[in-house]
């Protein structure tokens, strides 16, 4: 039985994943972090929460990091954990630069000290590409980060790359463009309108405030993408990946697919607000993962409309039983 550590178990990705390895007949540990409120809400949708084996730590503690490491000796490590709404990230960019940045060198260092056979994902994140280079964006394209999460990503990034190179590590970082699903944290903009939408239709909401609508994403399905995190640690030689659908959409066309599926006008509700306007935007991004593709044999399958859909009719049953 292989044994896997998943840092961030108990996010969107994390959930997904463990689901996804468990099927496959792992042994999943899931570094978590002390909360005073209840984190493990969506391994407990997936039907997941008693298959873990749960190893206390934060990205924060090198010492925490490098215990967990070694009680689950793992042959596999994912670092999903991170401060991961870029939003928050002006207001905690020190926190953000620590758990997002320096907690991927604890883990980094915790493996190569302890178990240097292990295989390391890391999330990279296409906020990397922040102000773009390119109209398309793939591993050769040159990166602008606009937020201090990007920064702090890009730190992660580099020193995946820098172990990789340095200590011969089969060490692999996942450049992976926005992807949503009904387990999204709310606080992200495709959860805030669907959620949105689905109080709106019951009346228990009025309106929805939003920032920037002009802005676009390469929006794909989080289902779909840890597939691709665990295809880049089957490989023989690790690498780098892009990890996108190759489409763009406004956060507006967003909106308009979410609020039609339950009958409504987006224009009617959505009402600018400058409190969501970023100090920095990303404008638009727009992914190519034809490496993916081509080596991994990777492909999305879930286009955005199935995807909202999905999320909407995940809202509307829980706004329903509120
Ligand atoms: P998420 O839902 O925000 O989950 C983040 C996870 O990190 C949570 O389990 C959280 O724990 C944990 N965490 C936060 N701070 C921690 C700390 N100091 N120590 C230990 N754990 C900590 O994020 P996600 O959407 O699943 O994304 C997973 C990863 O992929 C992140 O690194 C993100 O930056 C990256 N990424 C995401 C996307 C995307 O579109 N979703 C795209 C590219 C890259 P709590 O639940 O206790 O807070
Ligand atoms: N959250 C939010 N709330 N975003 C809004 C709003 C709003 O009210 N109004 C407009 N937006 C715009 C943002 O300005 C941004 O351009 C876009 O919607 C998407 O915002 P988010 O959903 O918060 O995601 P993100 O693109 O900033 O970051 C996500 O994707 C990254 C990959 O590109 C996160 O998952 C990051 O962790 C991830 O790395």
């Amino acid at each position: 039985m292989k044994s896997a550590l998943i840092t961030g178990i108990t996010g969107q990705d994390g959930a997904y994943l463990a689901k996804l390895l468990l099927d496959k007949g792992y042994k999943v540990h899931g570094l978590v972090a002390r909360r005073s409120s209840d984190s493990r809400w969506r391994l407990r949708e997936m039907g997941i929460e008693q298959d873990i084996v749960y190893l206390d730590g934060d990205m924060a503690d090198a010492c925490s990091v490098q215990r967990a490491v070694i009680k689950s000796a793992p042959d596999e490590v994912y670092n999903l954990a991170a401060q991961s709404f870029v939003a928050a990230s002006w207001d905690q960019p020190v926190t953000t630069g620590i758990v997002d940045g320096l907690g991927v060198t604890h883990l980094l260092e915790a493996i190569r000290q302890f178990s240097a056979q292990t295989r390391f994902y890391q999330a990279s994140t296409s906020e990397m590409f922040g102000l773009i280079q390119a109209e398309q964006q793939d591993e050769h394209t040159p990166f602008y980060p606009r937020s201090p999460y990007g920064v702090a990503k890009l730190y992660g990034h580099w020193i995946t790359v820098n172990y990789r190179e340095s200590y011969g590590l089969h060490a692999s970082s996942g450049i992976l463009f926005n992807h949503e699903s009904p387990l999204r944290g709310i606080e992200f903009v495709t959860r805030k309108v669907t959620d949105a939408a689905a109080r709106i239709k019951q009346g228990k909401q009025q309106e929805l405030r939003l920032g920037n609508i002009d802005a676009k994403r390469d929006w794909g399905f989080a289902g779909d993408y840890v597939e691709a995190m665990w295809l880049m640690l089957q490989q023989d030689t690790p690498d780098d990946y892009v990890v996108a659908t190759g489409i763009t959409t406004t956060v507006r066309e967003m909106c308009r697919i979410a609020f039609e599926h339950v009958g409504l006008d987006y224009r009617d509700f959505v009402k600018i607000d400058p409190a969501f306007f970023r100090p920095a935007e990303v404008e638009v991004l727009l992914g190519n993962s034809a490496k993916a593709q081509r080596v991994l044999g990777w492909k999305p399958r879930t286009d955005l409309d199935t995807l909202i859909r999905m999320m909407m009719d995940a809202d509307m049953k829980r706004v329903a039983k509120e």
